[in-house]
């Protein structure tokens, strides 16, 4: 049952050293791929960086994201077009490529791997470093690794009642 992994995941900041195996990441990067988007479009590109190097480099940038150094793997997921809905007010690539990533996140969950969102980080950076093309965006960064404990999520949530409403807002 999916919910099981969506109750457990939980962003994960700390992580062991660990290295994360070939067919699990590819797995990972797979729920991703084969998720739903507006038109089909597509609009994401996955970058995976395990360089320490680079990862430092990216961590040294970032106040909320200082993680990145020692988590194993970064996927750098960014957009390669725009993307509308009818009646849509949004660019929505970028909501397209949150449902991708966060398939990645629950994937990662149903393997005992943690993961956490990075909003937080320099994207001149990001894209100098990885040799990211100009017309290209990078919308999020997923930190990827085996957590360093066994943590039961805290879900700390706003009430069913305030964030549902029946047949009128
Ligand atoms: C789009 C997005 C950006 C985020 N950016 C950061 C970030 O820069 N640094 C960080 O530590 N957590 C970041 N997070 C994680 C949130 O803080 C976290 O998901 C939220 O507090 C709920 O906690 P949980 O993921 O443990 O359930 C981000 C989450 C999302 C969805």
């Amino acid at each position: 049952m999916v919910l099981k992994e969506i109750v457990n995941r939980y962003s994960v900041r700390e992580y062991l050293d660990r290295e994360v195996e070939d067919d699990k990441l590819k797995n990972i990067l797979e729920a991703g791929r084969i998720a739903p988007s507006a038109n089909n479009a597509q609009p994401w590109k996955f970058i995976v960086v395990k360089s320490p190097e680079k990862r430092q480099k990216i961590a040294e940038r970032t106040t909320w994201g200082k993680f990145i150094a020692n988590a194993p793997v970064l996927i750098v997921a960014c957009k390669t077009q725009d993307s509308w809905m009818m009646g849509g007010w949004f660019d929505s690539a970028v909501l397209d490529i949150g449902i991708a990533v966060d398939h990645m996140t629950l994937q990662a969950t149903h393997l005992g791997l943690g993961t956490c969102w990075v909003g937080d980080f320099n994207e001149n950076l990001v894209k100098k470093l990885l040799n990211i093309p100009k017309d290209i965006r990078v919308v999020t960064l997923l930190t990827v690794g085996y957590p360093e404990r066994d943590e039961t999520p805290r879900k700390n949530r706003a009430p069913f009642s305030d964030v549902v409403s029946y047949e009128e807002y």
